[in-house]
């Protein structure tokens, strides 16, 4: 037996093995207390011990035995509310998975250290990985804090009229994440509930020949073993390609090691990990199919025999002009060979989702980017109508386009269904980094020409990827690649060839740029290679080059007038020239799905009980739009905050405003809501919103597109596209990245503390992609755990000085054009060059080696 004491409390635990964060959470509900991956790695779970800030999500109590432990629960009032009030005001929250274990890290160092320097913060915060922010708002949240305790300062008066566009308002949930109560699927504990866990396969290619879980079944505590047998309707599901098992049939073929064979469901988690090791499961072996180049050659084995007569999953051609021969007549010409690597999303909250029995339906609370995918697709493999799946949004610790994909919402759902009691599935981080799909690793081919004055002529590029599995988004992550392949440029010569692969690694679909990440890396590092040969400086050359307002992109679209890239390249120029080795690079991205696809916002506001409800089915995952939607109410009906309430996704009384995925929510539900609003205003006439109780106000907004290859002469493929210039510095004295000076053009920033946190947490992940990141797989079995994958932390992360560009000329959603994405994009160039700069390597494979984070494929900064 070990005793305790708990935020004041003293406990007696009579299993000494009982890990501390499982007492502390299922036995004391401290929900505070994040279980980000059990394995020490992420830093969500700190807490207290004795006044020093440690991970509690390995050891036993045990080791613990007489110590006092605080969350943040326990701590003061006083502590809680400055804590609450600084992260606010300072934007140090987006996800917030994260947060409460930083308030303890941050805890920690002012109870020793009242006054800490900026360093000292960056120091505390060295084993809590925040995956969204790039940890500069957390910083900025922390030295407030500090500075309101040690001056005894009152927290200052919340301004309830402050919610309007273009205001630095703290986001709508900052309060409830940083202080631990806002509630994830993992936080959901209820009576009777069961917990589920697949048994994933053993081979990445094999035939399943049988399932014994007779063992299993004899466990006290063990309630049921599902097969593909007990799935009621389609066995295979997925958004775009139905491919995905949900689990293998006996006689099937396995795809990859994630691959689900049977269900366990039992009364605790750790019973279903026992009974899992009972369960016996005959195989017969094949040969893997590991890389592209093995999927692509003749009679290769086919990763799905049933769907498929080769291993091509997508195949794009994208061109417009004559590339072959504007190159041919090109004054300089160059071709590089360029290689990405696969990477992980990592964001801080692994998959988790409960699901209850509803009648003979079911409701599903999950952490995902779209409620109604997960409902169409457990409607299908439960065989059972849509109207009978309700999917309800808990809060969403990231996705990053991670997110997107159904991997266990089903499993419960269907667990649920068949015993009719509550069923929770949350994967463990190792589960987590096989299963959901990664970024997609590209083999690029680019040739590049250009005039003797550096304009670009015309581009062709050969680009193979890797999608593992399944098919999940990759045939539209593999045209994104290659529409954006050409960059932000007035030119329109460029023919662009793209294949996508299946093999037997885990699967990849979206993240964050959808391909555009890897493509942009390509182009703008040959486009280096062109200034340096012709003589002008890298900045030049995409000055001249730069897309401007009325000129035609390569795709033949005609930029508007919120396009704001050569202001993006003015805005940084000055610290370029100044800056002796500064690396360059400039990116674009779309914003919502385009190219001729049905791509809708929609949202109801509700007049109830005083107050106007948001309510739309575009899932919130950290990016902010509940936010950004009830500054849009605040302003449109000039109230106050609190005459807002923001109601989660759902598919129950929210409408259908598609996925959170493409930049596009802030976008197109952001218009949804503004002609909402319009709605209103009409209805009240000379009247209050208030006179309009009871009454509810729809609106859509469909973001209208050409589909590819569409004979007009100047197709729109997209609503709105962001562009940005980042400019790279080197510490002269370290050979580590200093600074990341992000200009990032976005139309309107409803909320540019906002916008900064995205630009700040974009920027760093996109460093993470150039210098430390890597997913290696081994014989189709990834080898990396959370903590060895290269995620930047504190101390390793660049500082990122975010500039804003504004610009009209969108006319709708105010002119606000999404930014999710565009932050990652030209990160990894713009270092590449840098690095360029101060070595004369000129890299062409990610992560870049020969730097201080990395040297011949071993990550080598602590
Ligand atoms: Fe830190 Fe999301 S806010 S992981």
């Amino acid at each position: 037996m070990t005793k305790l004491n708990v935020n004041g409390k003293d406990y007696e635990i009579q299993d000494d093995e009982k890990k501390l964060i499982r007492f502390l959470r299922d036995d004391l509900r401290l929900l505070s207390v994040k279980d980000g991956c059990s394995e020490g790695a992420c830093g969500a779970c700190h807490v207290l011990i004795d006044n020093e800030s440690t991970k509690c999500c390995t050891l036993p109590v045990k080791v613990f035995a007489d110590k006092k432990i605080v969350t943040v629960e326990g701590l003061s009032q006083r502590q809680q509310d400055v804590f609450a009030y600084a992260f606010g005001v300072c934007g140090s929250v987006q996800c917030g998975f994260c947060i409460p274990g930083m308030v303890i890290s941050a805890m920690a160092l002012l109870m020793k250290n009242p006054n800490p320097s900026r360093e000292e913060i960056v120091y505390a915060l060295r084993n809590n990985i925040c995956r969204c922010t790039g940890y500069k708002k957390i910083i900025d949240g922390i030295e407030l804090a500090a500075k309101m305790l040690r001056e005894e300062t009152p927290i200052p008066e919340f301004d309830e009229n402050d919610y309007k566009i273009g205001k630095r308002v703290p986001r709508i949930d900052a309060k409830d994440k940083t202080l631990g109560t806002a509630v994830y699927p993992d936080d959901i504990y209820l009576d009777n509930m069961l917990h589920a866990s697949a048994l994933r396969s053993k081979y990445a290619r094999a035939t399943l020949v049988s399932i014994d879980a007779s063992k299993a079944l004899e466990l006290e505590g063990i309630v049921a073993v599902f097969t593909a047998d007990d799935i009621p309707g389609e066995t295979k599901s997925g958004h775009l390609v139905q491919d995905w098992d949900c689990m293998i049939p006996i006689g099937s073929t396995i795809h990859f090691l994630g691959d689900a064979i049977c269900l366990v469901v039992g009364e605790n988690r750790e019973i279903v990990e026992k009974a899992k090791k009972l369960i016996k499961v005959e195989y017969v072996e094949m040969p893997m199919v590991r890389t592209h180049k093995e999927a692509a050659l003749p009679g290769s084995p086919l990763v799905h025999p049933r769907m498929s007569k080769d291993n091509k999953c997508a195949e794009k051609f994208i061109s417009r002009g004559d590339a072959d021969k504007a190159i041919a007549n090109s004054a300089h010409v160059f071709k590089e060979h360029f290689e990405t690597p696969y990477t992980e999303h990592a964001f801080l909250e692994p998959e988790c989702c409960v699901a209850l029995p509803d009648g003979d339906g079911v409701i599903i609370y999950s952490t995902d980017q779209g409620t109604y995918d997960v409902r169409g697709e457990v409607a299908t493999i439960l065989g059972i109508d849509i109207d009978k799946v309700k999917v309800e949004n808990a809060y969403v610790g990231g996705g990053f386009g991670g997110k997107e994909d159904v991997i266990l919402q089903h499993h419960a759902a269907l667990a649920a269904m068949k015993l009719q009691r509550p069923v929770k599935i949350k994967f463990s981080r190792e589960e987590s980094i096989l299963i959901h799909p990664k970024r997609h690793p590209f083999s690029m081919d680019f040739t590049l020409g250009v005039d003797d004055e550096g304009n670009i002529q015309g581009v062709k590029a050969e680009v193979i990827t890797d999608t593992g599995a399944y098919a999940s988004l990759c045939g539209p992550v593999l045209e994104r690649a290659c529409t954006h392949a050409a960059g932000p440029y007035h030119y329109e010569n460029f023919s662009i060839h793209g294949v996508s692969y299946y093999t037997n690694n885990p699967p990849a679909g979206a993240f964050r740029g959808f391909g555009v990440t890897q493509t942009c890396f390509a182009i703008e590092s040959l486009l280096n290679k062109a200034a340096e040969e012709i003589g002008i400086t890298p900045w030049e050359i995409r000055y001249r080059n730069a897309i401007r307002p009325g000129e035609v992109l390569p795709n033949g679209q005609i930029a508007d007038d919120s396009t704001g890239l050569v202001e993006t390249l003015e805005a940084v120029k000055d610290i370029y020239d100044n800056t002796p080795g500064a690396g360059i690079a400039c990116g674009m991205k779309n914003a919502g799905v385009g190219v001729g696809l049905p791509d809708y916002g929609r949202i109801i506001l509700a007049i109830k009980d005083g107050k106007i409800q948001i309510r739309s089915g575009a899932s919130c995952i950290g990016q902010g739009l509940g936010t950004v939607l009830t500054q849009e109410v605040c302003t449109m009906l000039d109230c106050k905050y609190s005459d807002v309430e923001y109601v989660a996704a759902n598919t129950y009384n929210a409408p259908d405003s598609g996925t959170t995925s493409g930049s596009r929510q802030t976008t197109l539900t952001g218009e949804a809501c503004r002609r909402a609003l319009e709605k209103i205003i009409e209805a009240k006439g000379d009247g209050s919103w208030k006179d309009l109780e009871g009454q509810e106000f729809y609106a859509e907004y469909l973001g209208k597109t050409d589909p590819l290859g569409a004979d007009v002469p100047n197709p729109v493929s997209h609503v709105a596209y962001s562009y940005a210039t980042q400019v790279c510095i080197i510490d002269d004295k370290t050979g580590l990245v200093k600074k990341i000076v992000a200009a990032h053009a976005i139309g309107k920033a409803i909320n540019p503390l906002s916008v900064e946190g995205q630009i700040e947490g974009g920027a760093v992940m996109g460093a993470g992609f150039a210098l430390t990141e890597n997913y290696p797989i081994e014989d189709c079995k990834p080898v990396g755990r959370y903590g060895t994958i290269g995620l930047l932390r504190s101390n390793s992360a660049p500082d990122v000085d975010a500039i804003i560009i504004e610009k009209e000329g969108l006319k709708t959603s105010f002119g606000a054009i999404g930014i999710g994405e565009i932050t990652s994009i030209p990160t990894a160039p713009a270092i590449a060059n840098a690095y360029y700069n101060k070595d004369e390597l000129f890299r062409t494979t990610l992560p870049i080696d020969n730097t201080p984070y990395y040297k011949h494929g071993v990550f080598d900064f602590e």
